[in-house]
């Protein structure tokens, strides 16, 4: 019986890495980052909705969606990689040429999303909605400058 887990683990495993070795193509990095994005989107919106008062007020679950989205903002930026700005994309060139400034809006993304996760805790919407505002603002600073 162990011995065949080990030898069915293997097998998967040499499965897994042989395409985890191949370096990613251009559209697997695009669905990559859009992917996250999507996920992004689907935990800030229901936050937002709690707090424009759309729906109401739920501590535990703007707590956990906090947390995702704090996990959410260290994916993106390893998806952006050389050659993925011209199609299926709405990424602009830009941040190529302009990559410190674009890291850095990840850097203050994932610091800002941070505090929104710590401050969730509290549970007071009082205090939450300062810190939601500041990840709000990362959100449309970043797309201004590096988005269609
Ligand atoms: C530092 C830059 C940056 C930050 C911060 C950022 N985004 Fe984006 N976002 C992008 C870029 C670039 C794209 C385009 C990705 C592509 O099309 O390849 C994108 C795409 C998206 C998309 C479209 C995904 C799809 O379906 O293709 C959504 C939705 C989105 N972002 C939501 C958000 C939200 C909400 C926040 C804040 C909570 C946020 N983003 C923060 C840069 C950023």
């Amino acid at each position: 019986m162990n011995k065949l887990l080990t030898v069915t683990i293997s097998a998967a495993l040499i499965g897994f890495s042989g395409a985890a070795l191949a370096a990613p193509k251009p559209f697997e990095a695009v669905e990559y980052r859009k992917g996250i994005f999507k996920a992004v989107k689907w935990n800030f919106g229901p936050m937002g909705d709690m707090m424009k008062g759309k729906v109401e007020f739920n501590a535990e679950e703007f707590a956990r969606r906090a947390n995702n989205l704090a996990a959410l903002s260290h994916m993106p930026l390893e998806g952006f990689i050389p050659g993925t700005y011209e199609r299926s994309t709405a990424a602009l060139p830009a941040i190529e040429s302009d990559w410190q400034t674009f890291a850095a809006g990840m850097e203050n993304f994932q610091s800002k999303t941070a505090e929104l996760a710590e401050a969730a805790k509290s549970g007071d919407k009082g205090q939450i909605a300062p810190a939601f505002m500041q990840v709000a603002r990362t959100c449309k600073g970043c797309h201004d400058k590096f988005k269609d």
